[in-house]
């Protein structure tokens, strides 16, 4: 028997690499993939085999592009933001991480498949809803939910005892946890902890304090094809690229910081400082782009279904009819989501200072304050409001 563990490389997922070859007396396949978390993952690789992996049985894949064009994108066109705010940088991850594992499974004959997630989060739920919905018959092992290892020091004891290199910083309690991608950094736990206590500068890893941001504003285009940006300032550049342009600009404009207690699917609440830097651009161009192109009904409705659809995605529902009937709506509504946005950043912030489109519905002959030539008859206005006046008259006239 089999085993594909998603392998970070690090402490924990090294102990769980040792631990499942002991408990389980199983063949372990590592998997670990470059989401664009900017970090070297050739160590990675050195450790699985020193840990007595096969060379073969050692997958590291690129999948940015990848994650952004197929995950980061579907999910900017619903301008998902849970409870409001989040961005959801981690659990839009889960899923393609989840997809890429099952893979790997079946490539090599596991009926097994194991992750470092904790049985108090999200993750395990994202994880785990993804490998059953892509492999209905599949063995999921969550060495948190079952090991005794439940303090740091056992586990760095069982590092130590198993030959696993332990960093010096690790020995001592880690300052907090974090988890990593091309779309953001997000850090919880340990001095985060007391949701009163302002997060200390060490936690930032991706975005520079706002206060300390250039004095001079920044500006740029962002331009978008289908509801997809496609170039920046001009440039045209695949997913991950131009995701990772924006992360710069982002960082060097200290934009994207996020302090939030929010409430996880297992029903605790959670604080976490998350860093979006380029997504928080994409996330307020976006809204530009379809405020001139989407007519009202559709946008307020697309406004209505977003909390439904982050929810679900923060939930780990991607792989859901739900999901992908609510994916097909927004897609559609993109058909004519053209166009480039001007945006100015400054010091934390995000401002649009321009949008255009050759699919605007923006008319300013319409619009206008100055004589319009007939292409609006203000005289309509009058019957318009008096007849949705009309059951406020009739109830005015009764109740007042
Ligand atoms: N609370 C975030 C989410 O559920 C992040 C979870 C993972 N973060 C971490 N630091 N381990 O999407
Ligand atoms: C974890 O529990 O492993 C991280 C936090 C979360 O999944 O919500």
């Amino acid at each position: 028997n089999r085993v594909v563990l998603a392998y970070s490389g690090g402490l924990d997922t090294s102990v769980i690499l040792k631990w499942l070859q002991q408990t389980y007396q199983c063949e372990v396949v590592t998997f670990t993939a470059d989401l664009g978390q900017g970090e070297e993952l050739e160590p990675a690789r050195r450790k699985a085999e020193l840990a007595g992996v096969k060379p073969e049985h050692i997958f590291i894949d690129d999948l940015r592009e990848e994650f952004v064009r197929d995950f980061v994108f579907p999910m900017m066109r619903a301008n998902a933001a849970y409870e409001g705010v989040y961005l959801l940088g981690t659990s839009i991850a889960r899923p393609l991480i989840a997809k890429r594992q099952i893979e790997i499974a079946k490539l090599v004959g596991a009926d097994a498949v194991s992750h470092g997630a904790t049985g108090k989060g999200n993750d395990q739920v994202r994880f785990e809803l993804g490998y059953y919905a892509l492999a209905p018959d599949i063995k999921v092992i969550a060495p948190w939910r079952e090991w005794d290892l439940t303090s740091r020091t056992k586990l760095i004891e069982f590092a130590e005892k198993h030959q696993i290199p332990v960093a010096k910083d690790k020995r001592g309690e880690a300052p907090f946890s974090t988890d990593a991608n091309l779309l953001h950094t997000s850090s919880e736990g340990k001095v985060l902890e007391d949701p009163w206590e302002q997060v200390p500068d060490y936690v930032f890893s991706r975005t520079v304090n706002p206060e300390d941001a250039p004095d001079t504003p920044h500006v740029i285009t962002v331009h978008f094809e289908k509801g997809d940006a496609v170039a920046v300032d001009g440039d045209p550049m695949s997913p991950a690229t131009l995701l990772a342009h924006l992360n710069e600009l982002g960082r060097e404009h200290g934009i994207g910081r996020l302090d939030l207690v929010e409430n996880r699917f297992v029903g605790m609440k959670s604080r976490g400082m998350y860093e979006t830097p380029g997504g928080t651009i994409l996330h307020v161009a976006h809204r530009a782009i379809e405020s001139l192109t989407l007519d009202r009904g559709a946008a307020h409705l697309k406004d209505e279904l977003m909390p439904r659809y982050a929810e679900l995605i923060y939930n780990g529902f991607w792989f859901s009819p739900e999901r992908e009937m609510l994916q097909a709506a927004i897609d559609h509504s993109q058909a004519r989501v053209n166009g480039t946005v001007r945006l100015k950043l400054y010091k934390g912030g995000v401002h649009v200072i321009g949008r255009q489109s050759p699919d605007s519905l923006y008319s300013e002959k319409v619009v206008t304050f100055e004589d319009d030539q007939g292409a609006y008859d203000q005289r309509d206005a009058a019957g318009f409001i008096k007849l949705n006046a009309l059951r406020l008259r009739l109830l005015g006239r009764r109740d007042r």
